[in-house]
């Protein structure tokens, strides 16, 4: 008997309502991770995964331990002879401020236009839902999967995934699959069914400028002492060039250069750049000389402030100069760079710029490994046939300018290939106010996760 998906169509199309019901109350739990007050709701949240996968007849499910915000882990091994499939998503969120600008408050989802509308509607939750359901379905109308699963949903990708590395390496045997499948990217401009073969990494930091003990009269003392904020301008002015270049030196050694094969398929992408432009809302493009806007965006690092503060920030004006000031830095890495060695690069650089007479401390906030998968691997293929199947055009192949941490550790600690196979649309606003994941891609999502599950079952994953 050859089966085919219409099992698991008629399912899903009976349980609509169930399935909204179940995915607002996932978004209803407010799991940020980085904010230490939340730590029991990202408990809560690991735990409603849990609920569900046990729920469905995933077994051996597990809130597990890491030392951090815990992994929701299950497995369904009963695939005789089928391939391994490690499932990762990420059931933590980030921050919603600010608050005023969303159109409804970011824990109370609601349906609008087509879309869910919440914080993690999209990124991520939205995608581990999707596994969920496509594996409720399989269960509930075959008894069965046709491949082996092993869920990792873990609670800190928001956060470096500080704890992720130590709980793999402690859990390595356990978590022998094939391949791993990861849904925690999108699709391109236009909401164009994509594959992302290419994340960045990063190195994010802090500088601490800091002077008198106490903010001074800019009068009675300007002139005679160095000022923190102006100090720290100084060094943020001498990390970068205005071609975009980044002036630290080494920072470029180990970058892979783009191929020619690369720069091709970055521009035969059916790209509107003054489209791109205007949806961000920006008076012009910038970037690296040399490079295009996608090449800049998915294969080249880069340098940003991410935060800057210190000394009057109120209304009107105060003559101080202030006894610190603050910025918080990161770069996105690509492949070959190592965030701990641009750590090492970023800090010793910003030491000998740093001028006399003011204090500056770095330190970390946090590195993740970039990553790159290759496009011929047999699994991506299968995605590729999974995603054409449910959305009715084959993917386009990208390069995300995001990162996920935990891809370059299942494939240096668990020695695994990875998909990235997301469904989310470039303008659903993810870690802004209104967040959101049009509904019809979280359908469909849902189906081409059913299809690639199909499809890897005859898979020859060693071709
Ligand atoms: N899902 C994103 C990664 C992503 C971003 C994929 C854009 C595709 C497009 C992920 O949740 C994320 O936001 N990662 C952080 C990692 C950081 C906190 C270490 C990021 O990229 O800022
Ligand atoms: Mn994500
Ligand atoms: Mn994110």
């Amino acid at each position: 008997m050859t089966v085919t998906t219409t099992d698991l169509e008629a399912y899903l199309d009976a349980n609509r309502d169930a399935r909204m019901a179940s995915y607002e109350a996932f978004l209803r739990i407010p799991s940020i991770s980085t904010l230490p007050k939340h730590a029991a709701d990202c408990r809560r949240a690991a735990e409603f995964v849990a609920g569900e996968l046990t729920a469905m007849g995933v077994e051996h499910v597990e809130v597990a331990e890491t030392g951090g915000h815990p992994v929701a882990y299950g497995d369904w091994l009963h695939a005789d002879g089928a391939p391994t499939v490690l499932v990762y998503g990420h059931y933590d969120v980030q921050p919603v401020d600010p608050l005023d600008l969303w159109d409804s408050p970011p824990f109370e989802p609601v349906v609008k236009d087509g879309r869910m509308l919440a914080r993690g509607a999209a990124d991520d939750k939205g995608q581990v839902h999707m596994h969920l359901r496509a594996t409720e379905a399989f269960l509930a109308t075959r008894g069965k999967l046709p491949v082996n699963l092993k869920f990792v949903f873990e609670g800190e990708e928001e956060s470096s995934s500080t704890n992720l590395d130590r709980w793999l390496e402690a859990n390595k045997a356990r978590l022998a699959a094939d391949v791993a499948v990861i849904s925690d990217t999108g699709f391109f401009e236009g909401n164009i069914p994509a594959i992302t073969l290419g994340l960045r990494g990063i190195m994010y930091a802090q500088i601490d400028v800091s002077g008198s003990p106490v903010d001074l009269h800019s009068g009675s003392y300007g002139g005679s002492v160095e000022n923190p904020a102006n100090a720290l301008a100084r060094i943020l002015a001498a990390l970068k060039g205005p071609d975009g270049r980044i002036l630290i030196p080494g920072f470029y050694d180990d970058v892979v250069p783009l191929s020619d094969a690369d720069r091709k398929a970055f521009a035969a992408l059916p790209f509107d750049e003054d489209k791109y432009r205007s949806g961000i809302g920006v008076p012009a493009l910038a970037g690296e000389a040399g490079f295009t806007v996608l090449e800049r965006r998915g294969a080249r690092p880069t340098l940003d402030v991410n935060g800057i503060w210190g000394g009057f920030e109120g209304e009107g004006a105060k003559t101080i100069i202030p006894a610190h000031a603050h910025a918080k830095v990161s770069c996105r890495l690509v492949a070959a760079q190592d965030p701990e060695k641009i750590y090492g690069l970023f800090r010793d650089f910003v030491g000998q710029v740093s001028p006399p007479g003011v204090e500056v401390a770095v330190r970390s906030l946090g590195n993740g490994k970039p990553s790159l998968t290759p496009m011929d691997h047999p699994a991506t293929k299968a995605a590729a046939r999974a995603i054409e199947k449910a959305f009715g055009r084959a993917p386009v192949y990208i390069r995300e300018g995001g990162s996920i941490p935990v891809c370059a550790s299942f494939e240096s600690i668990l020695g695994l290939p990875v998909v990235l196979a997301g469904f989310t649309n470039p303008d659903d606003n993810a870690h802004a106010p209104n967040e959101s994941l049009v509904l019809d891609n979280y359908e469909r999502g849902i189906r081409a996760i059913g299809h690639l599950w199909d499809d890897l079952a005859t898979t020859d994953l060693t071709a």
